[in-house]
């Protein structure tokens, strides 16, 4: 098992193991990450390999502070100083224009790059410790949950990857916000804990979120069909329905209640999580992924409300459910 505590000790560790060319999962505030050097392009690739990631899906750059920003970006906008200023470090990836030497391995091929200073004490001294940037996507297999707990990274990657670096349970939960600042307008390409109406109240200016991005060539996060799944068939429905449903219902299931009391029938184990956004994201993909454990039928998630505060959670429940009006058996 290659889950290490985390001692001044097993982060130099990870550092030179980094410096080495190997991999090594860390904890951020948002999911653990899977980090790699990033000016290493043989290192970069192995990344892509433990994940069955295609590699023309870019990573994010971690980097210790913003004025690491400039070491891998070039013509960057004010709007992303301010935004950096106002914020990191944080739950935000910045996509900028690539320096020339950096490699197309980490950008998938991309003239543009995507850098984040996370906002947690380990990441944050395991990138000063490498001293550069480390590229980390979240470390899961392609289009599976993002991992919360050093356990989940080893559930799921084991030997592929050389050292985990246990931080305990991720504070937010769900991955970072991604602002796009290399073109025009600045893009909103993935909803996260900071909200576009909060980058829009720094800037001062409109964000404009694309909805051909699936038809475009840009590959970014979670905007494909299917992200951040469940292996066990998932559906996502009003509280009304999903009561209803489970009354009668001889299929073994489980329920993720969002703060609601719902009665458990025989067939049918119920986890709920807090009717408030900060604690439900909190817990939601490591309740995702016990749900998923069960070996039961299906996965009923209760509708949680549609406001802003809720986007990014339910920006991945779209991802990982299907909603439905109701439910009929199949
Ligand atoms: O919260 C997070 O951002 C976590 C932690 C580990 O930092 N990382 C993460 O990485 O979620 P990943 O690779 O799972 O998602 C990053 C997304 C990718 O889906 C990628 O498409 C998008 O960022 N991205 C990266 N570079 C891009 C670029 N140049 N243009 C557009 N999208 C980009
Ligand atoms: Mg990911």
């Amino acid at each position: 098992m290659a889950i290490f505590n985390v001692t001044s000790e097993t982060i130099n560790q990870a550092a030179n193991c980094l410096k080495k060319g190997g991999l090594v999962a860390f904890p951020t505030e948002t999911v653990y990450g899977l980090g790699a050097d990033a000016r290493n392009a043989e290192a970069v690739k192995r990344i892509f390999a433990a994940k069955k990631r295609p590699e023309n899906h870019p990573l994010i750059v971690h980097l210790a502070n913003i004025e690491q920003l400039s070491d891998w970006a070039k013509d960057i906008p004010d709007a992303a100083f301010k935004l950096a200023q106002h914020f990191c470090p944080a739950p935000l990836a910045l996509i900028l224009k690539k320096r020339p030497e950096v490699d197309y391995a980490v950008t998938g091929g991309q003239d543009t790059i995507a850098l984040r200073v996370p906002n947690h004490p380990v990441a944050l001294e395991l990138l000063r410790k490498f001293g550069d940037g480390i590229a980390a996507p979240s470390a899961n297999r392609f289009c599976r949950i993002s991992p919360t707990r050093a356990q989940h990274v080893a559930d799921e990657l084991g030997d592929d990857v050389e050292m985990i670096l246990d931080g305990g349970a991720c504070q937010i939960g769900v991955e970072s916000t991604i602002i796009d600042l290399s073109g025009s307008v600045p893009m909103l390409l993935r909803f996260g804990q900071i909200t576009r109406r909060e980058l829009e109240a720094v800037l001062q200016t409109q964000i404009l979120i694309p909805d051909a991005i699936v038809q475009s060539n840009v590959r970014t996060a979670g905007m494909m069909e299917v992200h951040y799944a469940p292996t066990t068939k998932a559906v996502r429905c009003e509280n009304a329905v999903l009561n209803e449903f489970i009354k009668t219902e001889s299929q073994k299931i489980g329920v993720l209640a969002c703060g609601s009391k719902i009665s458990a029938t025989k067939n049918c184990k119920i986890f709920t999580l807090p009717s408030d956004p900060v604690a439900y994201a909190q817990g939601l993909y490591a309740t995702l992924r016990e749900l998923d454990g069960l070996k039961i039928d299906l996965i009923l998630v209760e509708q949680p409300p549609q406001n802003e505060a809720w986007q990014a959670i339910n920006d991945r429940l779209s991802k990982a459910t299907h909603y439905v009006e109701s439910i009929i058996d199949d």
